[in-house]
């Protein structure tokens, strides 16, 4: 039997998540959909094909007692409401990041999901299911570098428009790193401290680009990241990880080695959609297993909370210039990992 799916949010990441429901992925079936804008859901109807209702009104899609579960892929400050609402309903949700605006917002997540008793909230924090992530924890747990010192990590981005804002480097952009850093290392932030290099030509007035983000963990790593949302070659992630005896670096995407025109090249990857593909599927199909079966496993509200709680200080460190304090309460039992 198909798990019966709602989708709140026909954009970009919405008609993505929709195609591979429709198209790839096994045991769901989109039957609801919503947007803001009424003639984008009808348009994604007809693009995928979905034998599936147009609600004019997402509450009503939520409860809508043929809706088995929500997908909340609509703008970030809209998520809050939708996944409370959901949670109210007994129905599990999964969440596009930010999992809410605001660290207080992810908490009152957390609280509502942890009074429900059982998890119905999978935050879209797929590099948790990259293969390249995966591999790079499993060495770091395999004990070969021994232990995590330092980290170097970038996230570049072609090009941004003039609607991209600085605090978006972190709430938009930097969140990704956020989340997969804590868990790779696992590991939390105790501070956070922005400083920025010269700013490059290619960025618009009002936006400082690019930043380095430094990070500290409770057990000492320090950790830089560079964002650059104007690099213009290509959609690049990197990560090493510097270790007492040894480092380790997140694989790059496979791709053909080009010996052409006295060059030696490989091709980059330019859109973030094609980077982590193969997560996106996996993250999703979990999420219909997880409904279906043992329960949800993926990115829990805790993590959406904790990257939160990183993404605030690091916009206050924006404009502070100082070193901030991140103070992680401990992890409540119910979110211990299984
Ligand atoms: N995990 C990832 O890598 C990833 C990638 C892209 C986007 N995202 C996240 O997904 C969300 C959507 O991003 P996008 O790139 O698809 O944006 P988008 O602007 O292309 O699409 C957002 C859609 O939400 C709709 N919408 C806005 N407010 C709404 C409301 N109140 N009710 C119903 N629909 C509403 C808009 O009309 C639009 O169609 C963002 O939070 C973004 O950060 C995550």
């Amino acid at each position: 039997m198909n798990l019966q799916i709602g989708v709140i949010g026909t954009g970009a990441i919405g008609q993505d998540h929709i195609r591979r429901l429709t198209q790839t992925l096994s045991g769901a079936k989109v039957i609801a959909v919503n947007d803001i804008n009424p003639q984008r859901a009808h348009d994604t109807i007809s693009t995928y094909q979905l034998d599936a209702t147009a609600h004019e009104d997402p509450h009503a899609l939520i409860t809508d007692p043929r809706v088995q579960a929500v997908l909340v892929t609509s703008w970030g400050p809209t998520h809050e409401a939708f996944v409370l609402a959901a949670i109210a309903q007994g129905k599990p949700v999964f969440c596009e990041k930010p999992l809410a605006e605001t660290a207080a917002g992810c908490m009152r997540i957390v609280n509502a999901e942890q009074s429900a008793g059982r998890r119905l909230v999978q935050v879209g924090f797929m590099r948790q299911y990259d293969k390249g992530y995966n591999a790079l924890r499993n060495t770091l747990r395999g004990g070969e570098i021994g232990d995590a010192l330092m980290l170097h990590c970038a996230h570049r981005n072609p090009s941004v428009g003039e609607a991209y804002t600085t605090p978006m480097a972190i709430v938009d952009t930097l969140i990704h790193e956020l989340d997969v850093l804590r868990w790779l290392l696992d590991d939390d932030y105790i501070s956070a401290q922005v400083v920025y290099p010269r700013k490059s030509r290619h960025a618009h007035s009002g936006l400082a680009d690019p930043q380095i983000v430094l990070l500290e963990t409770t057990r000492g790593a320090r950790i830089d990241v560079e964002v650059f949302v104007n690099c213009q070659y290509g959609y690049d992630i990197q990560c090493t990880v510097v270790g007492e005896s040894g480092t380790a670096s997140l694989p790059e995407p496979a791709s053909v080695l080009l010996r052409s025109n006295a060059r030696s090249s490989k091709h980059i990857l330019t859109d973030w959609k094609e980077r982590f593909i193969d997560a996106y599927d996996i993250e999703l199909q979990d999420f219909i297993n997880g409904v279906q079966g043992r329960g949800l496993n993926g990115p829990t509200a805790w993590d959406g909370y904790a990257a939160a709680l990183a993404a605030d200080a690091c916009v206050l460190a924006q404009t502070s210039g100082k070193v901030e304090p991140i103070a992680m309460p401990p992890r409540p039992a119910f979110y211990t990992p299984r």
